[in-house]
Order: C-alpha cells, then structure tokens, then sequence
C-alpha cells in the first residue's frame, strides 16, 4: 500500500510568530501528521519568516499593497497562489493582521483557520485580552475557529479557557493567553491533519478522539 501524501499546511503571519513556532515543533515530532509547506508575511522583517528560515522552511515576504487592515486584490491573488502552487491543504493564520475578503476565502473555501485571544464569540477584533480586562470577566481564554467573511466569526474548533486573576495586567494576562494557543493550536490542527473533524454548519464535531477538554489554566496549576 502506498503511503498517503502528506498534509500540507500554509501559514500566514505578521509578527513574533509564536503560534507558528508551536505548530512547528508539533509537525517536526510528529504530533501533527504534516508537513509546513509555505510560510507567509506581510512584514518583511517579521519574526515569523526570521523563524521560519531559520529552520530551513520555506518562507516568503509577499507585499500587501496599499491598504492596512486587508490585502489589496492583486496581493490576495498573489497569496492565494502562492498557497497553491505550495499544494497547501491548510491555511492556518498566526498572527496574521489583515482581514481576508472574497476571492482568498473563495480559493481556500473552508481550509482556512485562525487563533484568536479570547473565548469567542466575546471580545472579537483586536487586544482581545484588554477588552476582558476592561469587561471584568474571570474566565477568557483563546478559540480555533475556520475563517469566513465576518470578523473571528466562523465555525469553532476549539477552545482553552484561562482564569483571570485580580491583579493582572494585560501583559501577564496576554502571556497565559499565549501560552494556551501553543497548546491548542497544534490540537486542533492536527485533528484537521488526521481528518477527525467534521462541519455540520455552524458546529464543529470531534470525531475521534473526543477534544480533550481543557479547564481553566491558571497561576496556581
Ligand atoms: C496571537 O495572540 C493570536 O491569538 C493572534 O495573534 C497573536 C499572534 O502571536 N491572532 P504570535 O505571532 O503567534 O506570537
């Protein structure tokens, strides 16, 4: 029997490029069964490609155009082909810091997913941590969810919760966030990877195995 290819991941960033570290290490041990085939910024000096390159991936700087919240669409055409050409089955976003519009979510209709610092649906959009502080609210935590065209809207995959504690800051707070996305992220991708998910419209369902079920994380564990 011939062995399966392997799953090919995009991932698409524009900063420190921790999440993509974590998916990294996971797919170089086996946790997730694939290979990262493109990575991509919109930052050329991002931590993401120094990060990427330095562990001899495949890695480019694709310009974004002239806006600064989205890519322009010759840009977005540019990705979404670039994406392809890589034969990408995934594309994961990590800290990617434009809205994708029409045309890349057409190309990749359902194989794009994102990490978002907080339990959606609360707290969408941006320094998702300061808008839990700011609301008072003990537990937040982080969500993998698919991509579509409203903002941090789509399908969740997966969700890890974080206690808040009383004298955190947004820093302290965003750390623990941080460190919960390395642990979800390379879950829910490789359950991706091993085909154990499946869309029933809004609702993701865990095949097999079920989601380890994550409770709060706090100082005190
Ligand atoms: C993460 O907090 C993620 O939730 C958000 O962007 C941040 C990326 O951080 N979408 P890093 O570049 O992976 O360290």
């Amino acid at each position: 029997m011939r062995d399966q290819p392997p799953f090919r991941l995009g991932i698409l960033g524009s900063g420190q490029g921790s999440n993509f570290v974590a998916l990294a290490e996971a797919c170089a041990r086996g946790s997730i069964p694939a290979q990262i085939a493109l990575v991509l910024s919109d930052v050329p000096d991002s931590g993401i490609l120094a990060r990427a390159r330095e562990r001899q991936l495949p890695a480019r700087y694709l310009p974004p155009g002239k806006f600064r919240t989205k890519l322009e669409p010759e840009a977005e055409l540019a990705y979404a082909q670039a994406l392809r050409e890589a034969q990408v089955d995934l594309v994961a976003l990590a800290g990617f810091m434009r809205v994708l519009k029409g045309e890349f979510l057409h190309a990749f209709e359902g194989r794009i997913i994102n990490i978002h610092p907080s339990l959606l649906p609360s707290f969408p959009g941006l320094e998702a941590w300061k808008q839990a502080l700011a609301h008072g609210v003990k537990v937040t935590g982080c969500t993998v969810h698919f991509v579509n065209a409203g903002v941090d809207a789509g399908p969740i995959i997966g969700q890890q919760a974080v206690s808040v504690l009383e004298d955190d800051t947004p820093e302290t707070l965003h750390q623990r966030i941080h460190a919960a996305e390395h642990d979800l992220y390379p879950k829910c991708v490789a359950a991706l990877a091993r085909g154990e998910i499946r869309v029933e419209g809004r609702l993701v369902r865990w095949t097999a195995p079920a989601f380890p079920l994550s409770g709060a994380t706090s100082k005190a564990q």
